[in-house]
């Protein structure tokens, strides 16, 4: 009986408690309550748009980090919204790819395709396009295309830019999130050039040089 009342009283204390804690939720408080379990309406995170210290320009919301690249913008499949020659490599309206670079080339334009070539395509390519980049030499990647070879002379401007975009099954994988719109056609015009550096005839290059070439 002893031990019947002691558990009683003890069941009556700890109800107390955890009503005294917990049960007043709602309530008007002068303090704040205690929270046992915080709510999720307060979170450790900044709002959007509202001003804040926690940044040196006092704002919750930053700019983009200079150099992001836009995803999703490029794709052949996600893109026909904004159907221009230059996102998609397509003539609008229709599924024919652009037979030329529908960006200005420049000597700059070039110069920036040689420096994108050289980071994200030479490792595989090689330097000069013919396949032969390191990836074949260690073994990684055993048959690379050749970009001298007439195949990829005679694909259209557009269909360069496609497969820097979306890559080609089954070895080479889409860029399209790794290298902006611009510097994909810079890639392609540079490509151009590479092809243009093999086949050109000893007639197109200017008179002064054609001794060098002797
Ligand atoms: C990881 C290695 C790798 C990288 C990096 C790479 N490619 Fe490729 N690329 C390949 C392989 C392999 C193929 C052949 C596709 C296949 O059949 O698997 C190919 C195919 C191509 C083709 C088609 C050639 C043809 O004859 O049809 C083009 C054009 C091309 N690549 C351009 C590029 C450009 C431009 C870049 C840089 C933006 C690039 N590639 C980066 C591996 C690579």
């Amino acid at each position: 009986m002893r031990y019947f009342f002691a558990f009683i009283l003890g069941f009556i204390l700890l109800s107390l408690t955890v009503f005294g804690i917990a049960g007043r939720r709602g309530t008007d408080f002068r303090k704040p309550p205690l929270e046992i379990f915080n709510d999720m309406v307060r979170q450790a995170k900044l709002r959007p748009q509202v001003p804040n210290s926690f940044f040196a320009d006092g704002r919750s919301s930053q700019p983009h980090v200079p150099g992001t690249v836009a995803q999703r913008v490029g794709g052949m499949n996600n893109d026909t919204w904004q159907g221009t020659a230059k996102n998609t490599g397509l003539t609008p309206g229709t599924t024919n790819f652009v037979a030329t670079i529908p960006v200005p080339v420049t000597t700059a334009v070039l110069a920036r395709g040689r420096e994108r070539y050289n980071i994200s395509c030479l490792p595989c390519h090689g330097a000069v396009g013919d396949g032969n980049g390191i990836t074949k030499k260690i073994g990684a990647m055993p048959v690379v295309a050749n970009l001298l070879d007439k195949n990829a002379i005679v694909i259209p401007d557009g269909q360069i830019f496609q497969i820097i975009s979306n890559g080609k099954a089954p070895n080479m994988q889409g860029y399209a999130s790794n290298i902006a719109i611009e510097d994909r056609w810079a890639i392609v015009a540079y490509v151009r050039s590479l092809q243009r550096a093999r086949f050109a005839t000893l007639e197109e290059v200017p008179a002064a040089d054609r001794a060098n070439l002797k």
